[in-house]
């Protein structure tokens, strides 16, 4: 039978053991990611800081509680009740971007996790995010929007929460301001998955909310 937990454990046993980049050189310990395995939202990051490194817990230091800020403020959702992860699992020295090779490299684990996760709605967390799902815009003209990937998938783009902590005003069209307003919708789209609507319906209705609020 097939056991999402299991599963979800065995790769990330893999992980736990990969060595296929140099960054598994200057690692502590490797960032999975965690949450909720039936939820129909995952989020995906860039890849751990120092405080993840040294936990092995995903958007634990400043980033990831001022996600979960915005998620209890906005979403009025819990960290726990969504699982994120990361486009790579260790953490690249001084929080440097991942290069494109350690991407090719440990990308494989997340195209797993997603296999076996089976969200219906993927958040980009920010522009290495965003690249990696196919979507060549920057993340100031994709954030708000849904784009398709391998077919029944749906990327939803928004700020990386690092981008925000240094850009915190809520003055009308700042950064957090907007991201307020992608953070509602995650809420929304959460709880409308819950009771039975469909991805195409949840994406018709955010598209329209957005629009008329001024979010985009
Ligand atoms: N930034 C990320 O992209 N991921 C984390 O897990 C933490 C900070």
């Amino acid at each position: 039978m097939f056991d999402k937990n299991f599963e979800i454990e065995y790769i990330n046993k893999k992980i736990s053991k990969c060595e296929k980049c140099s960054l598994h050189l200057s690692r502590n310990t490797t960032v999975p990611g965690e949450g909720n395995i039936n939820s129909p939202i995952v989020f995906v990051g860039e890849g751990p800081g120092a405080d993840e490194d040294a936990t092995g817990h995903p958007f634990v230091g400043k980033a990831g509680q001022f996600l979960e800020k915005m998620l209890v403020n906005w979403s009025k959702l819990k960290k726990s009740d969504v699982y994120i992860t990361n486009i790579v699992k260790c953490r690249p020295p001084k929080n440097r971007v991942p290069t494109t090779e350690e991407i090719k490299l440990c990308t494989p684990f997340l195209e797993s996790q997603l296999i076996i996760l089976k969200p219906k709605i993927i958040v980009a967390l920010g522009s290495t995010s965003l690249k990696y799902f196919g979507i060549n815009k920057k993340i100031t003209a994709a954030r708000g929007h849904f784009f398709d990937w391998k077919g029944n998938i749906k990327i939803f783009a928004t700020f990386h929460p690092s981008y925000l902590i240094r850009n915190q005003s809520m003055e009308k069209n700042s950064p957090t301001w907007y991201a307020s307003f992608d953070m509602k919708a995650i809420g929304w789209m959460y709880k409308a998955f819950n009771s039975g609507k469909t991805a195409d319906e949840i994406v018709k209705v955010i598209n329209e909310r957005m629009k008329a609020s001024g979010g985009v």
